[in-house]
């Protein structure tokens, strides 16, 4: 992006440039004025943001008067009914906060293009999502590239999957049947075959400050001190050598995937513009992959740094201005601790994301699985911050990458126990290597030498499912048992609970013959399997495990959607009984109790402290002074008043 030499005078005491005053004036009146009401509004804050990275620069004026205009101009373009959207969500903020559900797919195993997503809007609907990620769908740079979120292009559509009209299409589509689409917004980094990096290699100088450069093999190894890896075993360090610049470039994931150099307003700029076009094709929500990571301060680990929230917010603002009724959602996979600040609650105070992964509370789920004893799931509850108003947490099971341990240092170091023994007794019970285990996920690649390994596999492989070999038996009904109750406590938990593609029908991992055939060494492939066309049309009928699981999740949907609340700010508390496996959770008032040990149990309804109390699934009112919770058993219980 190049910035207009435009003086910084300000005319008519307007806090912007002529520039910006004149595409005002350009503009039909009635955005002409919504914008200008946006613009007082935000302009103080997002100038301020923007000062803080930029400021120094002798081109902020001209920089910030192009910026605005350009976003003027992304506002300008944006078709009636998403303008309408816009209207609609900026008077109500809490939209988004009313039972979402979301449901997490690639477009290629899950139905092969954008048009065959499309296709299936109907079985989205069935199951009751109004929330779907679609994993990296834009042009990727050449394979292998880490499923595509090494982007070559954010302007274009991966050519396998459709256009960009396929998108438009698909987004209109999935908004008239109440699903908002969210795509990834790779900010960290960019394919070593963008456009961007290409120009860096052959020496434009303009693009060659898009990236972060070492001259010398002694400075690369004196910044690698300070840096954890990601992909020790398959891509180690943080550099890669470029011989037609003779220096070494950031890349902190995989060699083909560049950082970006946010001290650079010029990047900025152009992934501000990226995140506006894709909003005008009608993606409501973008997951800003790899927060982490935006800023590079040397002699630090690189992450979670100041400026990366003073880049965040400055995004929310642009997407106030032109596109309100967008949502940003932080993938920042970082102990709960480091999280307030992506909600907006660190030093740098503002809007920021309006959700972000709990990844924590993610790995806590699997370690109290394998310990059967809930204790780490309530410490990090009890840790885990209240969230302002319009914020939610993204609760999930699996998703497409390895479940990190690492997150869980700082729970488990307060619970006064070795982290790193008990870490890795659950991956190693996970991965299957544990006597007796009946799990079948695989190890991946550790993140520091110190560290334990992250752990693969579909939920169904984890959870014993896989391993019971499907010909029922008690074995299957206890693996089916432990998924109802993962799921149950992400939907408990969540703003917005996310479904991983194939846990609804029980899909195993992907087949050893697929895995062969597929490019590139990653681990992470072995949750990634395409749909089963069998299990999906078995979907209906209870007697598979496709129709049971389907059903269950459809009965938390529906449960969820009808009798638990769904009031923001919302408080989670872990409240302690006398039963060691079962844990139980305040949630506004409700109760959730959830068992996590194979042996049934009696909860004495004194505990609880609420009486009467009705079982949301059975609508019933408890009558007796016991609540028997079944192996992995669960209960959502609604005090009187509630119900
Ligand atoms: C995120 C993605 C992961 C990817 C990485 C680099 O963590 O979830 O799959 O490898 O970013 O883009």
């Amino acid at each position: 992006m190049k910035f207009s030499g435009e003086a910084p005078t300000l005319r008519q005491h307007r806090p912007w440039s002529p520039l910006v005053a004149d595409t005002l004036d350009s503009l039909p009146a009635e955005r002409a004025r919504v914008l200008k009401q946006r613009l007082e509004h935000e302009l103080p804050n997002l100038r301020s943001l923007l000062e803080h990275l930029y400021g120094r620069l002798p081109n902020f004026e001209s920089f910030l008067s192009t910026l605005l205009v350009s976003t003027l101009r992304a506002a300008q373009q944006r078709d009636a009914d998403l303008w309408a959207l816009d209207l609609a969500r900026e008077h109500d903020p809490a939209w988004h906060q009313r039972g979402m559900v979301g449901y997490c797919a690639y477009v290629d195993k899950f139905a092969g293009t954008l048009d065959g997503v499309q296709q299936r809007i109907g079985y989205l609907q069935e199951l009751g999502v109004t929330y779907l990620h679609l994993l990296p769908f834009l042009k990727a740079g050449k394979a292998p590239n880490d499923g595509g979120f090494a982007v070559a292009s954010f302007a274009e559509i991966e050519p396998t999957l459709g256009d960009m009209n396929a998108l438009k299409s698909l987004c209109r589509a999935l908004r008239g049947a109440g699903i908002s689409l969210c795509s990834d917004l790779v900010l960290n980094h960019v394919a070593e075959d963008h456009a961007w990096a290409r120009a860096a290699r052959a020496a434009d100088p303009s693009y060659r400050e898009y990236f972060h450069w070492l001259d010398s093999e002694e400075a690369v190894r004196e910044q690698e001190q300070h840096l954890v890896q990601i992909f020790p075993a398959t891509a180690p360090g943080n550099f890669t050598y470029v011989a037609e610049q003779n220096a070494w470039v950031w890349t902190t994931f995989y060699p083909c995937q560049w950082d970006l150099n946010y001290a650079n307003p010029a990047v900025f700029a152009d992934m501000a513009a990226a995140m506006l076009h894709l909003a005008n094709h009608g993606v409501e929500a973008f997951r800003l992959d790899s927060t982490g990571f935006l800023w590079k301060r040397p002699g630090t680990n690189c992450m979670n740094q100041p400026e990366v929230h003073l880049i965040v917010q400055a995004m929310r603002s642009l997407t106030a201005i032109a596109s309100p009724a967008v949502l940003l959602k932080a993938e920042a996979i970082m102990p709960t601790q480091e999280l307030p600040p992506y909600f907006g609650l660190g030093p740098v105070r503002g809007p920021e994301c309006h959700i972000a992964y709990h990844s924590s509370l993610m790995a806590a789920s699997w370690v109290a699985l394998t310990e059967e004893n809930p204790e780490v799931v309530s410490e990090v509850l009890a840790h885990t911050p209240d969230l302002p108003t319009g914020c939610s947490w993204l609760t999930y099971v699996r998703c497409h990458d390895d479940i990190g341990w690492n997150v869980l240092r700082p729970e488990l170091a307060a619970l006064g126990s070795d982290p790193l023994r008990r870490l890795a007794r659950a991956a190693s019970f996970l991965s299957g290597e544990t006597e007796g285990s009946y799990a079948r996920g695989a190890r991946f690649q550790a993140s520091d030498p110190s560290a334990v390994h992250g752990t693969n596999g579909m939920t169904a492989a984890l959870t014993g499912l896989t391993g019971a070999g499907r010909q029922g038996g008690p074995q299957q009904e206890l693996a089916l048992q432990r998924i109802a109750l993962m799921y149950a406590m992400s939907f408990f938990v969540g703003g917005l609970p996310l479904i991983y593609m194939g846990d609804e029908l029980g899909l195993d991992n992907t087949s050893a013959s697929e895995l062969q055939a597929r490019q590139g060494p990653d681990g992470r492939e072995l949750h990634r399997p395409f749909m089963d066309e069998v299990a999906l049309r078995q979907r209906h009928d209870p007697t598979t495990i496709p129709g049971q699981l389907f059903g269950m999740l459809r009965k938390l949907i529906t449960v969820r959607q009808e009798r638990l609340g769904h009031g923001a700010p919302l408080q989670i508390r872990p409240l302690p009984l006398s039963c060691a496996s079962v844990l139980c959770l305040r949630r506004n008032g409700q109760m959730g109790l959830f068992n996590f040990s194979r042996k049934p149990v009696r909860v004495a309804l004194q505990e609880l402290g609420a009486m009467p109390l009705q079982d949301m699934f059975s609508g019933a009112q408890l009558a007796t002074d016991t609540l028997e919770l079944g192996p992995y058993g669960v209960a959502w219980l609604n005090p009187a008043e509630h119900a």
